[in-house]
């Protein structure tokens, strides 16, 4: 099976891990003190530095997700934290999964936030930060499945999110620890892979853990298997060579310390 780890470059979020601001943030989303830690803005924070644009795709809980209008979650909070360092205002652009990568490299986004998973091929189209947290590839089926573990997933048929990790390994060749894109479904969000494997269409859906155990907490009848598919590092993505950005960044850092 897949591990990936990969040095990743910036700073972006160094400072913030340093002082537990990033451990503050996930603990109030994930764990037991959840709701209990909601991020705050410095006092007196002003923004005469224009706009920091956040690419996501805003159905992913814990990281990114609708509360009523707002766009809150982990990464919200963590690029609001960011932009409060760089005196910018942080403005949030809810698209496709598959369009963040092209909206950080075309400039149309600052940065992408969205439980993005560094690998190796995204790194050469982005640079990244250094990582926040490690996501989990889970397998969700319904409790009935007779599927226990990815082995069991050879000749089933898959549901994923287009463009995400779940998608491109599960499409991969068996010799590489996928099940080949003949197997593979992909639907525009987490959800409506979901709903397909509710009405039958799909055996099973790939997808990250923490979306996972959202979904399986709002849809009866369904279960997270106990056996990893792929382990990997979440970070946030900035333009190649952006290094204006990761120099204001690292100014307002050294700043700071
Ligand atoms: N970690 C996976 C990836 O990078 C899935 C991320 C999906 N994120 C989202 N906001 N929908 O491909």
């Amino acid at each position: 099976m897949y591990k990936i780890i990969i040095d990743s470059c910036g700073e972006l979020t160094e400072e913030l891990k340093a002082d537990g601001t990033i451990d503050t943030i996930i603990s109030n989303y994930i764990g037991d003190e959840a709701g209990e830690h909601p991020y705050e803005t410095p006092e007196g924070t002003e923004y005469p530095n224009g706009k920091l644009t956040m690419a996501t795709n805003a159905q992913f809980e814990s990281y990114e997700y609708y509360d009523g209008d707002n766009v809150v979650g982990i990464d919200a909070d963590i690029a609001a934290a960011v932009a409060d360092k760089l005196g910018m205002e942080l403005k949030i652009e809810d698209m496709a999964f598959d369009s963040i990568v092209p909206a950080v490299q075309s400039g149309k986004a600052d940065i992408g936030a969205a439980g993005m998973t560094v690998t190796e091929d995204r790194a050469t189209q982005v640079d990244f930060s250094d990582s926040y947290y490690t996501g989990v590839q889970v397998i969700i089926v319904t409790d009935d499945s007779d599927i226990t573990g990815p082995d069991d997933l050879k000749g089933k048929k898959i549901g994923v999110q287009q463009g995400t990790t779940g998608h491109i390994y599960c499409s991969d060749t068996p010799k590489n620890g996928g099940f080949g894109e003949d197997h593979v479904t992909a639907y525009p969000n987490g959800a409506s892979a979901i709903q397909a494997l509710q009405t039958g269409k799909v055996d099973a859906v790939v997808i990250d853990n923490e979306p996972a155990k959202a979904f399986v907490a709002e849809n009866p009848g369904l279960k997270i298997l106990d056996t990893e598919y792929v382990t990997e590092d979440y970070a946030i993505a900035v333009k190649k060579g952006n290094t204006e950005l990761l120099d204001q960044i690292n100014e307002t850092l050294a700043k700071l310390k």
